[in-house]
């Protein structure tokens, strides 16, 4: 019989979000690959990875399982959200919706004051996501995923370090059915 290993203690339904780390990647990149037309390589990570100055990357699991995973990028006060996908066998499970409020969350707390994204014009399900979490549309970057030839929505959140951007936090974790459990992030 083989050892247990710390994974294995927690709950298989219970959702835990914690740092990407290097071991994740190969998991990350196989939901990469089904969910973008312009998948992120090993070395773009690895890359980003290694700026954890400016950068936050968390990946949701269950048990041993990444389910999920998004991150940002902070230049002063700005936060750029740079990725946020779920396996697409489990979306719509509120992954994305529980990935979105630690990057938020972490986000104010590293002293955003606004937070932006790129979203492609025909991703209504990413938009709503978004919408719930204070992003508006602000523009359109004409081209922008060549591959798919499709204009991006540029959205922006402002104003997050405001009390009411906690309080909106507060009332979609509120939401949720069950709570998250968070490692150090
Ligand atoms: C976008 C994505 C991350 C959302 O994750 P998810 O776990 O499926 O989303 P959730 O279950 O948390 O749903 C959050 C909200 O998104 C919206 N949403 C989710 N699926 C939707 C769908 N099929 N149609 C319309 N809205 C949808 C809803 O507003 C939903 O809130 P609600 O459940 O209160 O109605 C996920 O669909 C995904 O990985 N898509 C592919 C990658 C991608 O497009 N990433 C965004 C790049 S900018």
């Amino acid at each position: 019989m083989n050892a247990l290993r710390v994974g294995e203690l927690v709950e298989p339904d219970e959702v835990v979000i914690g740092p990407m780390r290097r071991r994740h990647l190969p998991s990350v990149l196989r939901i990469e690959k089904q969910v973008y037309p312009r998948p992120w390589t090993m070395g773009l990570y690895l890359g980003e990875l290694a700026l954890p100055a400016s950068r936050l990357y968390v990946v949701a699991r269950r048990g041993s399982r990444v389910c999920g995973y998004g991150g940002f990028m902070l230049t002063l006060d700005e936060c750029h959200i740079t990725t946020v996908a779920v396996d697409p066998q489990l979306q719509g499970g509120k992954l994305g919706t529980r990935i979105m409020l630690v990057l938020a969350s972490r986000a104010v707390a590293r002293g955003a004051t606004a937070m932006t994204l790129e979203v492609r014009m025909s991703n209504k399900p990413a938009q709503e996501l978004y919408r719930k979490f204070g992003f508006a549309p602000a523009g359109v970057r004409k081209g922008y995923y060549a591959e798919v030839n499709e204009d991006a929505l540029v959205m922006w959140a402002h104003d997050v370090d405001a009390p009411a951007y906690g309080q909106r936090l507060a009332a979609i974790e509120a939401s949720l059915p069950d709570r998250t459990k968070i490692e150090k992030v």
